[in-house]
Order: C-alpha cells, then sequence, then structure tokens
C-alpha cells in the first residue's frame, strides 16, 4: 500500500499509551514479489522505522515489537542466522535516528542465546539511547509469553526458598513484578498484520486486557495509513476492564 499524504493524528485522550506489534507477513510480502524471504526482513525494518515515527508524531510512549520469538529459531538456518545479522547491523545503523527522535530502546527476551557480538551490541545500543524520553521501544528477542511467566514464577520461587517472601504474598501485583517490562503499563493497543488472527505466545499475561486488532496488511506494507486505521479502531473501542457499560460511564464522568 502507498503511503498517501500524512496520516492524521488521532484525537488527544484516544491515543493508546502503549503499542505492542505482531510484525508479521515479511516473508510473504518477499515471495509475492519473487524475492527471497530474507528481502521482506530488509523491508520490515524500513516499516519498523516508520511506525516508531509515527508513534513519537502521535504521541504513543511505548512501543514493543516482537522482532524474534523463542521459537523462530526452529526457522532454516540460513534465515536465522540472516535475522541476527540484520539485528546486528540495525542497532547500530538506527542509532542516529532513534537519538534524533527521543527513542529510548529496550531488548526484552533472553538474551542469551544471542552471540556475545549480538548481546554486546544490544547492551551498547541501550546504553546510547538511555536519555530517549519520547518513546520507548522495546524489541522483544528471543521472547515467549510463557517463557516470561516461566522466569518470573523462578524468581518469585527463588526468593520463597531464600526466605525473603512469604508465598501468601504472592497476588498479581507482585506476580506481574516479577516479569520483564513490569515498569511500563500493559498493551492497551495489540496489532498484529499478515491476516493471522492469535497471540503466538506474545505477552500473554500482559495483554489481559489489550484492545485487539488484526489486519491482513503484511508488515513490510504496514504505513502511516495503516496506523492511523488501527488507532482510529482502537479509539472507538469501548474498555470496560471487568465491569459494566454503566459504571464505565460512571467511572469516566465522575
Ligand atoms: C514475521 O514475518 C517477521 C519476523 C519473524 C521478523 C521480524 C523482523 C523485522 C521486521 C526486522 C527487524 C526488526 C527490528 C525491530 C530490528 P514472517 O517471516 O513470519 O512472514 P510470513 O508469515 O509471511 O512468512
Amino acid at each position: 500500500m502507498v503511503n498517501q499524504g500524512e496520516a492524521p493524528a488521532p484525537a488527544a485522550g484516544s491515543v493508546p499509551h502503549h503499542v505492542a506489534i505482531i510484525m508479521d507477513g515479511n516473508g510473504r510480502w518477499a515471495q509475492r514479489r519473487g524475492l527471497p524471504r530474507p528481502a521482506g526482513h530488509q523491508a520490515g525494518v524500513a516499516a519498523v522505522r516508520l511506525i516508531v515515527e509515527e508513534s513519537v508524531r502521535v504521541g504513543v510512549r511505548v512501543l514493543t515489537l516482537f522482532a524474534f520469538s523463542s521459537e523462530n529459531w526452529r526457522r532454516p538456518r540460513h534465515e536465522v542466522a540472516l535475522l541476527m545479522d540484520l539485528f546486528f547491523r540495525v542497532l547500530r545503523r538506527e542509532l542516529p535516528r532513534l537519538k534524533a527522535n527521543g527513542v529510548r530502546l529496550r531488548l526484552v527476551g533472553d538474551r542469551a542465546a544471542f552471540s556475545d557480538r549480538l548481546q554486546r551490541r544490544m547492551a551498547d545500543a541501550e546504553a546510547a539511547t538511555a536519555g530517549g524520553d519520547r518513546l520507548l521501544l522495546q524489541v522483544a528477542a528471543n521472547y515467549g509469553g510463557r517463557w516470561d511467566i516461566v522466569q518470573a514464577a523462578r524468581s518469585l520461587a527463588r526468593a520463597v526458598q531464600a526466605g525473603g517472601l512469604d508465598p501468601d504474598a504472592i497476588d498479581e501485583g507482585r506476580f506481574a513484578a516479577a516479569l520483564s517490562f513490569s515498569d511500563v503499563g500493559d498493551p492497551d493497543l495489540f496489532i498484529r498484520t499478515g491476516g493471522e488472527q492469535r497471540l503466538s505466545n506474545f505477552l500473554l499475561w500482559q495483554s489481559a486486557y489489550a484492545e485487539l486488532y488484526f489486519t491482513e496488511t503484511l508488515w513490510p506494507d504496514f504505513d502511516a495509513v495503516a496506523y492511523a486505521q488501527a488507532l482510529q479502531a482502537f479509539a472507538g473501542r469501548h474498555r470496560r476492564f471487568g465491569q459494566t457499560a454503566e459504571q464505565v460511564g460512571a467511572t469516566a464522568r465522575a
């Protein structure tokens, strides 16, 4: 899809604080053009750049992107190697733009599986952008929602074993605090491109009350207009968090 001019900014107050995206469809985008799948990932990086800058422009404060799932290791070896190489290059090449836009980068997931040099580059990129205060860009790499829940359970079990935590003191708040990026609010809007309608083990706990938005648009084609449509759909949703519509209306009026 061609971006026809600048997308309108959504009305103030209706902008989600935290947007999470499963960027699906890179491979199909490439195959439809007779290109090798890696060309789709390259084009996907351009879409990431655009959506990061749109997020800054419209006032989204946290953007969490699913770049590589715990299950993506099962892809053909050369595709995994190419993705690793792409991350390595992007994590340096994009730094000036991220800094110029006030973006702070954070990698989430189990980093231990990545090469030492990629882990170092991740840490360097986080340090270089630490001053960004307009948008927190969280890139989930070797991340899985179940992994996150398991690592939280393990850390709480360790605290109990060490005698520092009473099992009865573990409630939802305590558990959530042990998950990755517990210092930012849960996603308000969860977008998946590429036509599939599933969560694919992304942010399982954190998305309990997220508004879900699925689009057929393939990730490399997800432009400012497509993003504005998702934001507009979000602005039209009535979030109730388990309450009745009347209660929410009363709260909103109070
Ligand atoms: C899913 O499309 C996409 C990925 C597994 C990789 C996502 C990576 C990028 C967009 C590039 C790098 C991003 C950052 C943040 C540095 P797919 O290959 O599953 O597509 P398909 O369903 O059409 O096969």
